[in-house]
C-alpha cells in the first residue's frame, strides 16, 4: 500500500512531463510548468489564518511570481479550524486552497496537533503534558500536549478526520504533514502505567526483565511491574533504553491514529509525512517513519554558515528512513531567530544550499516562513516578504531557484542518489554511547562524520541506514560506533559478509546486546570469530596516540582500542606507537578476508589524513570504482540517476561551489548544461555557484 502510493506519484510525475497540466498548459520537454505535480517543488510555510482574507491574493501573487509551487498551511491553526469543541470551520481553508490553486500553487495540509487550543486544554487538563520535574505544562506556547493521552489522541484524530473528509480528494492538495516536529514526551503517572504495560508486553515476566537488566545489581530487582520507574539519564541501561523505545512506539501510535483517518478519507496520490529534525534523537526515527509515505525534515543552519558535510549527512540520514527521496519541509530563508547568533546565510548561499538539498535526494525545498506574523514568538525570524507584505532582498534569490527547479525538473524527475557505500546508524547505539560516553568528547555523530566526510569525497554518495535493513546492494558497509546490536542485526551483518560484502566496524562496535547489557564476549562479540581477533581493552584518551601501518603514519584521539589477532588469516593493518604503555606496539586496525567478502575492525579514531588513506583502502578493497573527477576544494558533486528502459541509467550531476574561490571543473565527458545551455566539457563556478549537468 505504502509503496504503491509513492510509486504512483513517481509515475504521475513522469507522465506529467509530456502531458497537459492543470490549467490546460502543455508542458514543454525542457521546462516544467507549475501545477500540482512537479518533480521538484519549491515551497513556503504560509499562515493565512494570521492575515485578513483581503490580503491573501497579494501574497499568493507574490508567491507565484517567486515560482513557489506549494504552500504548507494549517499546521498550527487548530483554534481557527475548531474554535469550540465540535464546531469545525474549514471554509476558510477551502477558500485558501482555491485561491492558491488560482495561482497554480499546490497545498500541503498540516494537522494542527502540535498546538492545541486553549478551550481544549482547559476543558481536558489531562491532555497537558507533565514535564520531567513533575510540573504540568500549560497553554501559551506549543507542544504542550501529552502524546500518550487517549483523550488528546481522540480529539486530534477527529480534527484529522474532518480535514481529510473535506480535503482528502481535493485536486490541489498534494499531501499531508502530521503534527509538527515531534519532540516532548510526558512523565505523569498515567504515562508511567502505560510504560509498565509496554514492558510487560515486551518482557513477559518480571523474572525475564530482571535477568536481562541484571537488576540484582544495586538491588534493583522488581517484584511488581508498578515498581518500575521512568529514568532518562542515569538509570539502569536496560531501563533507559526501554523508556526511549517506549517513547518511539508511543509517537508511532500517536501518529497512526491521525494517519489512519487521513488514509481512510483521502486519495492515494496524497502523500502523508511528518517533519523530523535531522540528528535529533528523542525517539527512534526508523520506528516512527515506517507508516509514512515519504520522510521529511526541517533543515536549519542556525549560527554560522552551511557545513555541507554535516548537513549532507543529515540529508542522507533522512533519505535512509524510508530508503528513498525525501522532502525538506522547512528551511531558513536567510536566518532564524532561535540560535545563538542569528546571522544570515551569505548572498547566494540559500540557493547553493537548496541545490545541495536536491543533490542529496530532496524532491522539495520549502522555506519557513513566507511572512512573519505581526505578533507571536518568532517576530525576528527570516521570511521571504516583510511584515509590510513586500519582498525582502532574499526574495529574488528564491525566485531564481523556483525558475531553476522548473527548468531542471524534467531532467531530475524520478532520479535518486544511488550508493555503493552504506554507513550504519542506530538510535539504540547512539543513546547507549551518549548515556555512557566514557570520554565526553566521544560524540557518536562526530564518530559517524569522521567516516562520512572522507568516504563521501571519494564516492560522492553515501547511504546512512539502519543495521536492520538488507545490505546486499552495497559493496562496502561501514559501522562507526555501532555499540549495540540485536541478534537479528548481528545475523544481518554476518550474512552480508558471507555474501561477499565488505564490512568495516569502527570503535565501540558490537559491545552491547539488545537490552543495552554487555555482550558476554569481548568486542566485537558474536562477530569476533569472523574477524579472527578482538578488542583486548578500550582506553579513553587524554592525549593523542601515534598510529602507523598500511595507511601511513598518523595519530588517534579520544578513544583507542587495543586489538589482538587470534586467527593466522587476520592481518594487522595499523599499530599504535608509544603512548600509555598498554597500547604500545599493539594492533589498532585488523582485517580478515571471508570468502569473497571481508571484515575489518578499526580501534583508533584516526586523524583526517590517515582516515583518507583508510577510506581509499576500503574503497579499493571493496572493488568500488569511483568516478574519476578532480574537484577543487570546496566543490561538492552530487549524482542522481534513474533507470531508463533500454537506454541505461539517466544520470544528472549537481555541482555546488562552497569554496571561497572561483572553481573550474573539467568534466570527464561532455554533458548538457541544464541551467545554462548546450553541451559543455568544463564548468566554471563562482563561490556558491551551481551547475546541473545531464549526461545523455
Ligand atoms: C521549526 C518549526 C517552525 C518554526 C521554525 C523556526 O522548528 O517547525 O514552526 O518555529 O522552527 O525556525
Amino acid at each position: 500500500m505504502k509503496v504503491n502510493r509513492v510509486i504512483g506519484c513517481f509515475i504521475t510525475f513522469v507522465v506529467a512531463i509530456s502531458a497537459v497540466l492543470p490549467g490546460g498548459v502543455a508542458a514543454s520537454q525542457d521546462q516544467q510548468k507549475p501545477g500540482p505535480k512537479m518533480p521538484l517543488y519549491l515551497g513556503a510555510a504560509w499562515y493565512p489564518e494570521q492575515w485578513p482574507e483581503s490580503r491573501w491574493d497579494a501574497d499568493l501573487t507574490l508567491m507565484e511570481e517567486a515560482h513557489i509551487h506549494f504552500v504548507r498551511i494549517t499546521e498550527f491553526a487548530w483554534s481557527t479550524m475548531e474554535p469550540s469543541e465540535g464546531h469545525y470551520d474549514m471554509d476558510w481553508v477551502e477558500r485558501a486552497v482555491r485561491m492558491a490553486e488560482k495561482h497554480r500553487i499546490a497545498v500541503v495540509l498540516g494537522t494542527p496537533s502540535a498546538a492545541p487550543p486553549a478551550w481544549l486544554t482547559s476543558k481536558y487538563p489531562e491532555t497537558l503534558r507533565t514535564k520531567e520535574d513533575g510540573r504540568k505544562d500549560e497553554h501559551g506556547n506549543r507542544q504542550q500536549f501529552d502524546w500518550s493521552n487517549a483523550k488528546y489522541r481522540e480529539l486530534a484524530s477527529k480534527m484529522a478526520e474532518q480535514m481529510a473528509i473535506r480535503f482528502g480528494h481535493d485536486p490541489n492538495v498534494i499531501g499531508w504533514q502530521i503534527d509538527n516536529e515531534y519532540a516532548n514526551a510526558s512523565f505523569g503517572p498515567a504515562t508511567r502505567l502505560q510504560f509498565q504495560a509496554w514492558l510487560k508486553a515486551r518482557y513477559g515476566t518480571l523474572d525475564n526483565l530482571n535477568a536481562r537488566w541484571t537488576t540484582s545489581y544495586w538491588s534493583q530487582t522488581y517484584s511488581d511491574w508498578s515498581q518500575i520507574p521512568i529514568e532518562t539519564s542515569y538509570g539502569n541501561p536496560g531501563l533507559l533504553l526501554s523508556w526511549r523505545r517506549f517513547v518511539s512506539d508511543t509517537w508511532r501510535r500517536y501518529q497512526k491514529v491521525q494517519l489512519d483517518k487521513i488514509r481512510e478519507h483521502s486519495d492515494p496520490r496524497q502523500f502523508i509525512t511528518t517533519n523530523m529534525m535531522g540528528f535529533f534523537d528523542a525517539y527512534d526515527h526508523y520506528t516512527v517513519s515506517q507508516d509514512l509515505d515519504i520522510a521529511a525534515w526541517d533543515d536549519y543552519v542556525g549560527t554560522g554558515q552551511l557545513d555541507p558535510v554535516r548537513n549532507g549527512a543529515a540529508h542522507d540520514l533522512t533519505r535512509g528512513f524510508l530508503r528513498k527521496n525525501f522532502w525538506v519541509m522547512e528551511t531558513q530563508p536567510g536566518f532564524v531567530n532561535w540560535s545563538k547568533d542569528n546571522n544570515a546565510l551569505n548572498k547566494g548561499e540559500v540557493r547553493a544550499m537548496a541545490w545541495h538539498d536536491i543533490g542529496h535526494g530532496a524532491d522539495a525545498v520549502s522555506y519557513w516562513q513566507w511572512r512573519s506574523a505581526l505578533n507571536g514568538q518568532e517576530e525576528y525570524h527570516g521570511t521571504l516578504v516583510g511584515a509590510d507584505g513586500t519582498p525582502v532582498p532574499l526574495y529574488d534569490e528564491v525566485a531564481q531557484l523556483g525558475r531553476e527547479f522548473e527548468r531542471a525538473g524534467p531532467a531530475l524527475s524520478g532520479t535518486e542518489p544511488h550508493s555503493e557505500v552504506a554507513l550504519l546508524h542506530s538510535y539504540d547505539s547512539r543513546w547507549a554511547v551518549n548515556w555512557q560516553r566514557h570520554n565526553t568528547a566521544f560524540d557518536p555523530i562526530e564518530a559517524l562524520l569522521s567516516y562520512y566526510g572522507p568516504l563521501r569525497s571519494v564516492v560522492h554518495s553515501v547511504d546512512i541506514i539502519s543495521p536492520s535493513v538488507p545490505l546486499t546492494q552495497y559493496k562496502l558497509v561501514v559501522a562507526p560506533a555501532l555499540n549495540l546490536l540485536s541478534d537479528a542485526q548481528v545475523r544481518n551483518l554476518m550474512d552480508y559478509v558471507h555474501g561477499g560484502g565488505h564490512l568495516v566496524l569502527g570503535q565501540r562496535s558490537v559491545m552491547k546486546n539488545d537490552d543495552n547489557g554487555l555482550q558476554p564476549e569481548r568486542q566485537p562479540g558474536p562477530l569476533g570469530a569472523m574477524l579472527g581477533g578482538r578488542v583486548e581493552q578500550f582506553y579513553a584518551l587524554d592525549q593523542e596516540v601515534p598510529v602507523a601501518g598500511d595507511w601511513g603514519s598518523g595519530s588517534g584521539k579520544i578513544w583507542a582500542e587495543q586489538l589482538s589477532v587470534k586467527d593466522p588469516q587476520a592481518h594487522v593493518l595499523m599499530r599504535y606507537g608509544k603512548s600509555n604503555g598498554w597500547l604500545d606496539g599493539q594492533p589498532a586496525a585488523i582485517t580478515r578476508v571471508v570468502g569473497k567478502g571481508s571484515i575489518t575492525y578499526i580501534g583508533a579514531w584516526l586523524d583526517g589524513a590517515t582516515m583518507d588513506a583508510a577510506v581509499k583502502w576500503m574503497v579499493e578493497s571493496s572493488g568500488i570504482h569511483p568516478l574519476s573527477i578532480k574537484l577543487p576544494a570546496g566543490v561538492d558533486l552530487y549524482v542522481r540517476s534513474r533507470e531508463e528502459t533500454g537506454a541505461g541509467p539517466k544520470t544528472v550531476w549537481i555541482l555546488v561551489n562552497f569554496g571561497k574561490e572561483v572553481a573550474t571543473i573539467s568534466l570527464p565527458a561532455e554533458m548538457t548544461d541544464v541551467l545554462g545551455s548546450g553541451r559543455v566539457s568544463a564548468v566554471k563556478l563562482d563561490p556558491y555557484g551551481v551547475a546541473v549537468l545531464s549526461k545523455e
